[in-house]
């Protein structure tokens, strides 16, 4: 057993009834990584978080959360794990400051940090409301509220900045920053992948209930082969002197495979004298619609 991990899932496989929601799943997330999972409707991401808080016992394969085997576990509230859930639903006649209070009771956190939290997620003018009048928004910075109302060393959220808007999504992400920096594991299911992309350590694609890549940014990038641009002004006039570099040409862009790049880079700085130019690396988006063609070309996802 590896101390340094919060999950280690191997060979995780679920069944509801006939139906395979998850289809031999391994990857490990250490404790201080943000890993995201992302993947189609109905890919298998939930079922995923639902066997990491021990709700579904998988079918088969093993998992290990913060250094124990949930489904041996007598009291599995003793680990602490945070979880955001897709739907957020709370008893709706409670104001905003009695369901964190009941939360709170149970975990053994103290009141005050009930007050700080409901201060720093922008609802403390809203706490003594039921939640049946909070906004969309304003449950789900509840959820996140009470998902780290215990300080946990494994954090869990399904779809978290589903209804908040730009200011809470990017103070969500500074909130996971520093639970990681705390030594958190946390594993993030979004479709927002332009949100999530500069806040991850690894990313797990899955595509029906199989994982079609993980690995870090620039592993599942390399391993793609989807290629960087290049662009600048002086382009054109690079291209005439340098016709070794036509085959790389396209759409006013050179595309790049990470083996060509420091040899191009050379030539253009060193014997072309161009400066002033800027690299566009493939967008988490791209290598996400990568991986999701290739699979639908092998098995017809949609
Ligand atoms: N309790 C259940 N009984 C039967 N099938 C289920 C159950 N829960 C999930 N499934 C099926 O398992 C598959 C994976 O569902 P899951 O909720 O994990 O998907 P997801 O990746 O979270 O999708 P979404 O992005 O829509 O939230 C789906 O086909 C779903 O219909
Ligand atoms: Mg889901």
């Amino acid at each position: 057993m590896n101390p340094s991990l919060a999950v280690s899932a191997h060979h995780i496989r679920h069944h509801f009834g006939e139906f395979a929601a998850l289809n031999d799943v391994s990857f490990e997330v250490e404790r201080g990584q943000t890993m995201a999972l992302l993947g189609h409707n109905g890919a298998g991401k939930s079922t995923l978080i639902k066997i990491m808080l021990g709700l579904i016992k998988p079918t088969s394969g093993e998992v290990t959360v913060l250094d124990k085997n949930l489904f041996n576990l007598t009291n599995r509230a003793d680990l602490k794990i945070g979880y955001l859930p897709e739907n957020v639903s709370f008893y709706d006649k409670l104001t905003g400051k009695e369901i964190l209070n009941y939360f709170a009771a149970l975990k053994g956190v103290k009141s005050v940090r009930v007050k700080q939290l409901l201060q720093e997620f922008g609802l403390e003018y809203a706490q003594d409301r039921a939640l049946k009048t909070y906004s969309k928004g304003m449950k789900q910075r509840l959820g996140f509220a009470q998902a780290i109302l215990s300080e946990p060393e494994l954090l869990l959220l399904d779809e978290p900045t589903v209804g908040l808007d730009p200011v809470a999504s990017k103070f969500l992400y500074g909130k996971i920053t520093e639970l990681k920096q705390q030594g958190c594991g946390v594993i993030v299911c979004t479709h927002e992948l332009s949100l999530i992309e500069n806040n991850i350590d690894i990313g797990l694609i899955l595509a029906k209930g199989k994982a079609l890549a993980t690995g870090s940014l620039a592993q599942l990038r390399l391993a793609s082969g989807l290629k960087t641009r290049l662009t600048s002004p002086q382009l054109k006039q690079v291209m005439a002197i340098q016709p070794k570099l036509a085959a790389l040409y396209r759409d006013d862009a050179l595309l790049l495979d990470e083996q060509a790049k420091p040899e191009v880079l050379k030539l253009l700085t060193q014997e072309c004298q161009v400066y002033d130019f800027s690299l566009q690396q493939p967008a988490l988006a791209e290598i996400y619609h990568f991986y999701m063609g290739q699979c639908a070309q092998v098995e017809g996802v949609s």
